[in-house]
């Protein structure tokens, strides 16, 4: 087979050795050259205007149109498309149908825009390949890790200048460790917890040797919970089933007025479970530091205190709001976090990495030492192998974007996209207080606040005096809300996001509410303005014409 005809336009492209090694090697011929390279310059300095001339939140196709057109499970026994114009069907027939996370109107979750110069980094990790699972494929990269982790350690601990000197490249101690997302960070944190608590003691090698069942027996244990606020993230309930405890033992606590966990009913839950089930440990409380749905913070030094004086293990979700301690105007309301024992933060959130990149924390070096692992291969006792310590085994080399995002952006840089969201989201709050049509109905403690439509002629939710009345009433406020989020998100313009709450005013009924996360800088009040400017025109369309 003569390598120019598998290039030549429309000619059939077959697999064998010499195409193989030209994908190893360098691209086919000049002109896939002259593509790659365009696309690679769009993607890399374009990707901004690219996705706004591309996509606005979304194209109008419905998910079940879409997916007809994806329909076929065989693999082709030969090359289908040269990779020139597969990266031309990504771009312009995939793209448009995904989610233009970066879009400023795209306000509803807590993914957005990152800045561009996070492509590269990508594509450098991609390019260089590194797996830091261990040293021998990893060297440098590795020792990086160990640094990168010990400065947002030191973020959140803030210990003695020593203390980093100390531990910073230290073989066997282990400040934190990288995941692949905010789920196996808390995964992780309550796995140490978990270890911690059940370790071994004569006649018993420890949880993670035993299992269960002997642990629970060697402790003269009968059940072990978790405790958190009801808003806790739902990893929390997975770590609960994969921890063997049991996800129905992950216990919600109820919140008070600000959506922080209510400290009087925590301490009540932990008196009755002392009391009435005999048996029955605690194995961590988890503080949050930014709710997935309200983006409430606990009072995290009460929390402290409380797991201190009865030596339970303290864990600061700090998935959502953790990179909130770059900010000098805004640090203090995480104030407490360096008293817990271990803390979660997600570098694909506010730290602005592209998908994905969890992290876990940990106060005391030595803590993950009960979750370590050896292999004869790897892994060896007494190696830097990060892999030793870590849920993950193989896995990218995060710690290069994010070592690198901290020398380009500084602390001060990410405070300005810190500040920038809590502040647009207070002046977003102030703004739907001022329209009659809506309710504010979490005020932003960051950069998420929740509201909801509610017309005055359905102000008897509240305040009218029949249980069945008022619920009614709260049920059609629900689909007003329901539709109205529906439609917008069909119209594909704009996306605020749409959850159930359950404040004590709607009396155990569900009260569905208009989501708003603002971490996209490039979201302006009046991008604001005219969100809720659309939801009153769908509002009005949808059910202003009906009821009169
Ligand atoms: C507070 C909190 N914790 C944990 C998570 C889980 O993060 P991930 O989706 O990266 O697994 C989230 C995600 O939204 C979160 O908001």
């Amino acid at each position: 087979m003569n390598p120019s005809e598998i290039s030549a336009p429309g000619s059939h492209l077959v697999a064998d050795w010499q195409a193989l090694m030209r994908t190893f090697i360098h691209p086919e011929n000049d002109a896939t050259r002259k593509i790659l390279v365009k696309y690679m310059e769009q993607i890399l300095f374009g990707l901004h205007t690219f996705l706004a001339d591309h996509v606005g939140i979304t194209e109008e196709v419905s998910l079940k149109k879409l997916a007809q057109r994806f329909t076929d499970t065989r693999i082709n026994d030969q090359p289908e498309k040269k990779l020139a114009d597969v990266i031309t069907d990504l771009i312009e027939n995939i793209a448009p149908h995904a989610v233009n996370v970066a879009s400023p109107y795209f306000v509803g979750h807590m993914t957005a825009a990152i800045p561009f110069f996070m492509v590269h980094l990508k594509t450098i990790a991609a390019a260089l390949n590194q797996n830091t699972v261990k040293l021998e494929t990893s060297k440098v990269v590795s020792i990086i890790e160990k640094q990168v982790l010990a400065k947002i350690h030191r973020l959140i601990f803030n210990r003695r200048s020593s203390f980093y000197d100390h531990h910073v490249q230290h073989v066997e101690t282990t400040l934190g460790s990288f995941v692949e997302d905010g789920t196996l960070a808390n995964i992780t944190a309550l796995w140490v917890a978990r270890n911690r608590l059940l370790g071994p003691r004569p006649g018993f090698a420890g949880v993670e040797n035993d299992g269960l069942p002997a642990a629970f027996a060697a402790w003269g244990v009968k059940r072990c919970v978790v405790l958190v606020s009801r808003l806790g993230h739902y990893s929390l309930k997975k770590a609960g089933g994969l921890l063997g405890i049991g996800n129905r033992n992950v216990i919600p606590v109820d919140v008070d007025e600000h959506n922080r966990i209510d400290l009087s009913a925590l301490q009540r839950k932990m008196d009755e479970l002392g009391k009435s089930t005999a048996g029955t440990r605690i194995l961590g409380v988890v503080g949050i530091a930014g709710t997935t749905e309200t983006g409430s913070i606990d009072a995290l030094p009460a929390l402290a205190t409380i797991c201190r004086d009865r030596q339970i293990h303290f864990h600061v979700d700090a998935a959502w709001g953790g990179p909130t301690l770059m900010s000098e105007r805004y640090r203090r309301l995480l104030d407490g976090i360096g008293l817990a024992d271990s803390v979660s933060i997600d570098g694909h959130k506010q730290l602005y990495m592209p998908m994905s990149c969890g992290m876990v924390f940990f106060k005391d070096p030595l803590a993950m030492d009960v979750v370590a692992y050896h292999a004869g291969y790897i892994n060896r006792p007494g190696s830097v192998d990060l892999g030793i310590k870590s849920l993950s085994g193989s896995r990218e080399a995060n710690s290069l974007i994010l070592d690198s995002a901290l020398k380009i952006m500084g602390l001060k840089g990410y405070a300005l996209l810190i500040d920038h969201g809590i502040e647009t989201a207070r002046q977003f709050a102030r703004e739907i207080k001022r329209r009659p049509l809506f309710e504010l109905v979490t005020a932003p403690e960051l950069n998420i606040l929740t509201y909801r439509i509610n017309p005055e002629t359905d102000a008897p939710h509240k305040s009218a005096p029949s249980v069945h009345r008022r619920r009614s009433a709260l049920e059609r406020l629900n689909s007003i809300n329901t539709t109205v989020q529906r439609l917008q998100r069909e119209r594909g313009k704009s996306f605020v996001s749409r959850t159930t709450l359950y404040p004590s005013t709607a009396q155990g009924t569900g009260m569905v509410v208009l989501r708003c996360v603002i971490m996209n800088p490039l979201t302006t009040i009046g991008i604001l303005k005219s969100i809720l400017d659309e939801q009153t025109t769908i509002y009005r369309n949808a059910f202003s014409a009906s009821e009169s």
